[in-house]
Order: C-alpha cells, then structure tokens, then sequence
C-alpha cells in the first residue's frame, strides 16, 4: 500500500523489567494465564479491524523469547531491535517503519497487558481530529510532594491526567518529532505525548481504561496473574427473529445482498430479514430492546431505509457497552432464492458492515419443505444468533 492510509502499531518491548525482578528474565515475557505478557499486550491491536499492521521493538538478548511468546499472524511484521531507553527503541521502530509510510501509528508498552478493542478505538477516535491522541485518567487521589518523608506541598489534582498507552499520532508527525528531539540530545523523555507536546502537536485527551495500569514490579505481576485468572468471562449470547411477506416484485434483500426474484419482501425499509434478526440477536446480548425500539416503523425517516444502518447501530451499541463480538449465525429460511451459492457473498457482507473476522460469521439457510407459510412461498423468515464477549 503506497498511500497513507495504513495505521500500525508498534509495541515497545526492548526494556530488561528491573523493578520486576529481572531473575526470571524480562517482564514482558513472563506467563500470565498460560500466555507471554506481551502477547497479552499484542493481540488486542492484531485482532483490531482498524490496524493494519504490528511490529514490536525488542531487545537483542530476547529473540528467541519473542519467537517463542507470539505466533505467527498475517499482520505481524518482523521484530525491530530497540535501543537502551524507551525513547531510542520508539524512535528505532518509527525509523524502521518509514519505508511503510504508514498514516498513523499507535505506540503502546508491552508491559500493558490490560489494553483492549474498545481503548484502542477511542485513541483512533481521537485522531480523526487530531495529529495526536492520548488515552488518560483523571487523578481521582490528592496529590503531594515530598521530600525527605515529609509533605512540601500539596498540588492541585484540577486538570491533572495520569498518562497511559496506547498513544496515537500522525506517523509523519511523530517521527519528526522523535527526530528533532534526538538530535537536540533530549533523551529524557517518557512517552511519545511529551516529545509531541514539545514539538507542538495537538495532543487530545481520551477517555483512558482504569485496567489499563502498567506491570512494573513484582507485585503488578501477581496482581495481573491474579486478576486474569479470577475473572469469569462475562459471556453473551442473543437471538432474533423475523419474517416478512413475499409480494409481486423483482427482487428481495437478504443480508445485505440485492437478489434479483420474481417477488420482493414487502417491509417499511428494505424488509431484509436475515439483517433484521440479526440486529435483534447483537441489541440482545446487551438487554438493549429490539430493532424496532432503536428505529420505530412509525418514524417515516425508516420508510426505504437500507438495513445495514439497523445492523450497524446495534454494533456501535454493542461496541459501547465494551462488547466484543466472537460470533453470529443467521439461518434463513425460505424455498427460493436458492441461498447455498450466494452464501460467502452473504458472509462477506455481513463482515464489512459488522468489521467482524469472516472467519466468526456463518450463513445458513434451508426450505421448509413446501409446508406452511414459508412452504406455500407467502413469506420467508431468519433467524440468528451472536455471541458477544463483555468487557474482554
Ligand atoms: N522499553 C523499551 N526499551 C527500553 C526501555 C523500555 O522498549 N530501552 C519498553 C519496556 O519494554 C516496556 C515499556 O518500554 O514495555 C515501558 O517501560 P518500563 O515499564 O520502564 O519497562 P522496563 O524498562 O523494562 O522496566 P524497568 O524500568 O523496571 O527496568
Ligand atoms: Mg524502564
């Protein structure tokens, strides 16, 4: 791709893990629920709909660690080595990354393994109208200086944000940024908000995600072990349902395919039942009512209206509720059309609207051998199901 329009992330990962303990080797290859922390700190951004591309940056000791923590993944580039401070490994890997000529890149530490699909949208949110964006949390504690185990002063938390990653910039930017910043000797820098915030680019705050701390000594390792193994997955699974009836016309809509046919689903909007119940089965898994609550067949804004936009809002919700959706199944039934060749045309679409992997869509379909309404071809009918992840 040679026109600025890829988005990649790259984890930073070449620190040796001090305040860890670094005994047992560098943090973030040290198992947490059965996985390398930094694949815990990965996968979230390969599984991402928006981001194109992973590389991360690591150490020169640590190769064969990192073969052994991550497995192969179509958006995974090769590892580039990183320097002796964060800063240098950032800039190593903005370096490496230039012959890509990425748009944006989101930078994120592998010792954040807590990141997750809903964080990392609301920090590319935020770049749709900024060069920069940063995913922060309100100081909710009062803050002190001390010195010498004594209080000095107490600072004003009004306006005070605690930092965190993935931070997102405009790739151009960014790199400039690092550039200028390493010839001028700064090396002192922290994060990549900081040495953009010294070369004026708007840096926007985002909503950051309270799980979302850092694993930095011994204690955060436990708790994370903790926390990953003692969490029950909050599981989700929703059905829907609708028909419609068949009329005189010259096509029908089935999941978003326009099916020429010697009738049409007579509906307010397209009357595409396979959608329909599909949107019914997503705004189930978050208790969120059904289709015709979100878009009454009364409001005249609906009359004709394609039914991706139905599908697409349940998604939204669904996404807002910290959903993430692991599968959807959508029987159709009806004598004709004959569905069985247009079904991975079916399943295609169903993953452009719903930016879920093809791979966790199915479309089935059967007759209902000639018996009753569906069997006489007065109407045709869906069913669905989705399961969704909350707060994975
Ligand atoms: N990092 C890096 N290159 C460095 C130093 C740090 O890529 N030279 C990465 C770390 O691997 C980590 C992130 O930057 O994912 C945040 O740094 P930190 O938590 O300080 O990790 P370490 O430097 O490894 O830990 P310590 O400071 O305790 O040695
Ligand atoms: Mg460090």
């Amino acid at each position: 791709m040679d026109d600025h329009t890829k988005t990649i992330a790259l984890i930073v990962a070449a620190g040796r893990g001090e305040r860890a303990g670094a005994e047992n080797g560098p943090k973030q290859y040290r198992l947490l629920n059965g996985a390398a922390l930094i694949a815990h700190a990965t996968l979230p951004f390969l599984q991402h709909p928006h981001i194109d591309e992973v590389m991360v940056a690591i150490h020169h000791d640590d190769r064969a660690l990192y073969d052994q923590a991550l497995n192969n993944h179509p958006k995974l580039l090769d590892p580039v080595y990183g320097g002796s401070t964060r800063q240098l490994s950032v800039l190593a890997g903005l370096e490496e990354l230039e012959q890509r000529r990425p748009k944006n890149v989101l930078v994120h530490d592998a010792a954040r393994p807590f990141v997750d699909r809903a964080l990392i949208t609301r920090v590319l949110d935020g770049l749709e109208h900024s060069d920069g964006a940063l995913p922060a949390l309100a100081i909710a504690d009062t803050l002190k200086r001390g010195q010498n185990d004594a209080v000095v002063e107490t600072i004003p938390r009004q306006d005070l944000y605690a930092a965190q990653t993935p931070q997102g910039f405009a790739f151009a930017s960014l790199l400039a940024a690092h550039r200028k910043a390493h010839a001028a000797g700064r090396d002192d820098f922290t994060d990549d908000a900081s040495i953009a915030e010294w070369f004026n680019i708007r840096v926007a705050l985002v909503e950051g995600a309270p799980q979302n701390g850092k694993i930095t000594t011994r204690a955060d390792i436990a708790e994370a072990e903790h926390k990953m193994t003692s969490t029950t997955p909050d599981i989700r699974t929703g059905h829907g349902y609708d028909t419609h009836r068949l009329v005189a016309g010259d096509c029908v809509w089935l999941c978003g395919l326009k099916i020429p046919h010697n009738r049409k689903l007579e509906g307010h909007s397209d009357a595409d039942v396979g959608l329909h119940a599909l949107t019914d089965a997503l705004l189930a898994t978050i208790a969120s009512g059904d289709i015709g609550t979100h878009f009454p067949p009364s409001d005249q804004r609906w009359k004709d209206a394609r039914s991706d936009q139905f599908l697409k809002h349940a998604v939204n919700l669904v996404e807002q509720a910290g959903g993430t959706i692991t599968h959807m199944d959508v029987s159709l039934l009806c004598e004709r059309p004959k569905i069985g060749p247009l079904r991975d045309a079916m399943r295609k679409k169903l993953a452009d609207m719903t930016q879920v992997d093809v791979a966790r869509i199915s479309v089935k379909a059967t007759t209902n051998e000639r018996i009753g309404f569906i069997g006489r071809e007065e109407g045709i009918a869906a069913l669905a199901t989705a399961t969704v992840v909350l707060g994975a």
